[in-house]
């Protein structure tokens, strides 16, 4: 098949693109570089093996942009990444983050509807579920409150696309709700770039062991978790990115609306992910114990069995990869992709 990536040079979509030509597949990437650097396209094409991938840079609220590239190629599919992501920055901008996210989907939706393209792939968030009433999470769970913009347009854009789906039974969504994804492309070539300080805790402990930053702050110790510290479902991005590849059989199939959750199954704590990081590479993370963050919960993992049962996929990796490929990336990139 051949597949748009919008936001496809970022963190999650790099990784995508590699796996999607792995299983055969070719793609074109749309992406404003907001968030993200071209060097992981240059990157990406390397580990492929190509000469470089397909690619536009432009923003996809730019309907002109969008319409040009759907009049020049043909896609079975898009897999729907780019959109602002920093939770923190979210509160901060609600207007940039709202206008960004919800607006860059309607002319999305729109230009693949005028040229026919009706399946599509969203990035959506396990911040869905709000706190979640029962553990593990099935996708059965009803949504919950979210506590910042970010979340918020997640969940409307998911509404979004079940209507639209609703309307014209012509569509197929897939709706992918990720936990927690970590790790990096075990080449180390590409990996998690974070503007500024990292917000969540992987890129901090890889910014403390590179020497960046001095300690992390473990927010809480005192919840109801075995350590006190939050329990959260850690997936490797190279996992994530075959989920990807695996929830085409959706569209294929015509499944109409799908949703899954792509996670392990298995939470672990702050502590768990500090000290599998600190024995697997033998580097210490120094750390205190601060309050808990605003609108964090205590646990928060998930039950994978739809996708296991419905896409044939499941998880592969586990903590140790992850720490290991986090800091592998990390350590030969010390400043990401200006290194
Ligand atoms: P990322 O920031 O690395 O990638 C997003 C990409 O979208 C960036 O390259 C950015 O430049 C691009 N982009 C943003 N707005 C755009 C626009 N208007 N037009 C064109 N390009 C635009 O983030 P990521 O971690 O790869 O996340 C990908 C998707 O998955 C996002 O939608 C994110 O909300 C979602 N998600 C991520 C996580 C996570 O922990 N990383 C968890 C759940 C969901
Ligand atoms: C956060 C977002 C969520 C988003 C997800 C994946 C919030 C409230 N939620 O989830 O919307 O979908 O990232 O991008 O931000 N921690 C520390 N010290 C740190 C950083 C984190 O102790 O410096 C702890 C947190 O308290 C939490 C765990 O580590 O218990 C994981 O945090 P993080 O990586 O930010 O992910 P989430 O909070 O699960």
């Amino acid at each position: 098949m051949n597949i748009l990536l919008t936001g496809g040079a970022g963190f999650i979509g790099s990784h995508t693109l590699i796996e999607l030509y792995k299983a055969g597949h070719t793609a074109f990437v749309i992406d404003n570089l907001y968030n993200s650097d071209r060097e992981a396209l240059r990157r990406a094409a390397q580990i492929i093996g190509i000469d470089e991938v397909p690619f536009m840079k432009a923003d996809i609220r730019d309907r002109k942009a969008l319409n040009e590239v759907f009049d020049h190629h043909h896609f079975d599919a898009c897999i729907h990444f780019a959109g602002l992501k920093a939770v923190g920055e979210s509160v901060a901008k609600p207007l940039e983050y709202y206008e960004n996210n919800m607006n860059g989907t309607f002319v999305l939706l729109d230009v693949m509807r005028k040229h026919g393209c009706k399946n599509i792939i969203f990035s959506s968030s396990a911040t869905v579920y709000g706190d979640p009433a029962v553990i593990p999470i099935t996708e059965d769970c009803p949504k919950g409150h979210c506590t910042n913009p970010y979340g918020q347009t997640k969940s409307m854009l998911e509404q979004v696309m079940i209507d639209l789906q609703k309307a014209d039974g012509e569509w197929n969504v897939v709706l992918l709700r990720y936990f927690n994804p970590i790790g990096a492309h075990p080449s180390g070539r590409i990996g998690e770039n974070p503007n500024g300080i990292p917000n969540n805790l992987m890129p901090y402990i890889t910014q403390v062991a590179i020497g960046r930053r001095e300690r992390l702050n473990v927010f809480g110790n005192d919840y109801p978790t075995p350590d006190g510290t939050g329990v959260r479902d850690y997936i490797h991005v190279v996992d994530l990115a075959t989920a990807h590849v695996a929830a085409l059989q959706a569209i294929i199939r015509h499944q109409g609306l799908a949703i899954y959750n792509i996670g392990t199954g298995h939470g672990y704590s702050v502590l768990d992910v500090v000290n599998t990081f600190m024995r697997v590479n033998k580097v210490d993370i120094p750390y205190v114990i601060m309050p808990r963050r605003a609108g964090d919960i205590a646990t928060c993992y998930c039950d994978p069995q739809k996708a296991a049962r419905e896409l044939g996929w499941t998880a592969q990796y586990g903590l140790e990869e992850m720490c290991r490929d986090s800091w592998n990336w990390q350590r030969q990139n010390p400043n990401g992709y200006q290194s």
